[in-house]
């Protein structure tokens, strides 16, 4: 893959707010995270940590608290232009965070980062998400190349029922095993993806990895599209 591609890019899922969930576990190793983006090319990112039952503690006050006093932290030194958003796990906790607002993707505020299980999806999911796009919320589901229980069937039912695509970069180099990365390839061709995220926990390793994806030239552009929506969010 060419290395130019995420020039001027936006990464729009991250787990670079330390010390909040199972991403980052320093300000300095985010500050790292960040300098790396930079050095990929990115200038934008958006930090989504996850709200789920795993992290009761993560109510929207307190993350954007945690959020604000990291900003006051990096002071002048930000390697690239931060916002906050979230990752919402399709969950018994869901519909509290629904309830004291979502942290959007998007200026418009209504586009929501929503994952489920990688083993299987919530009886309720489907309800659930019924409800926040009835709020004129707009879901959009993470790396749907990871559920395990997924299949084109399944995404052709959520693409009727508007739901957006966010592509993880690292599935095409395999990271997340062969099927994932299978399937992420013919998402990708079949243009079902809107978006594009690192969903970076941690640094180590993801220059191979990024360095080590093959594209073919219509993956690629299909890739470079997606970074182009990225950059309206
Ligand atoms: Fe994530």
């Amino acid at each position: 893959m060419p290395s130019s591609v995420f020039e001027g890019a936006c990464d729009m899922h991250s787990h670079l707010l330390p010390r909040v969930d199972d991403g980052f576990k320093s300000f300095e190793e985010s500050m790292e995270g960040l300098a790396f983006l930079k050095g990929k090319g990115f200038v934008k990112a958006k930090m989504t940590p996850h709200f789920m039952r795993d992290y009761p503690e993560n109510t929207r006050a307190a993350i954007e608290q945690k959020y604000q006093a990291f900003l006051q932290k990096a002071g002048d030194n930000l390697p690239v232009e931060l916002t906050l958003g979230g990752e919402y796990m399709l969950d018994s906790h869901f519909l509290e965070r629904f309830e004291e607002g979502f942290l959007t993707l998007d200026k418009t505020q209504s586009l929501v980062l929503c994952e489920t299980s990688y083993m299987m999806m919530d009886p309720m999911a489907k309800e659930m998400l019924y409800q926040v796009m009835l709020k004129g919320y707009q879901p959009v589901i993470a790396h749907p190349e990871r559920y395990m229980y997924a299949n084109m069937p399944i995404y052709k039912r959520w693409k009727e029922r508007e739901y957006l695509f966010q592509l993880n970069l690292l599935s095409l180099s395999g990271y997340y095993g062969k099927p994932a990365e299978e399937k992420a390839r013919q998402l990708l061709k079949e243009g079902m993806y809107d978006y594009v995220g690192t969903d970076l926990h941690r640094v180590s390793n993801v220059e191979n990895l990024i360095s080590s994806i093959r594209l073919s030239k219509k993956e690629l552009d299909r890739l470079l599209i997606l970074l182009e929506n990225n950059k309206t969010l």
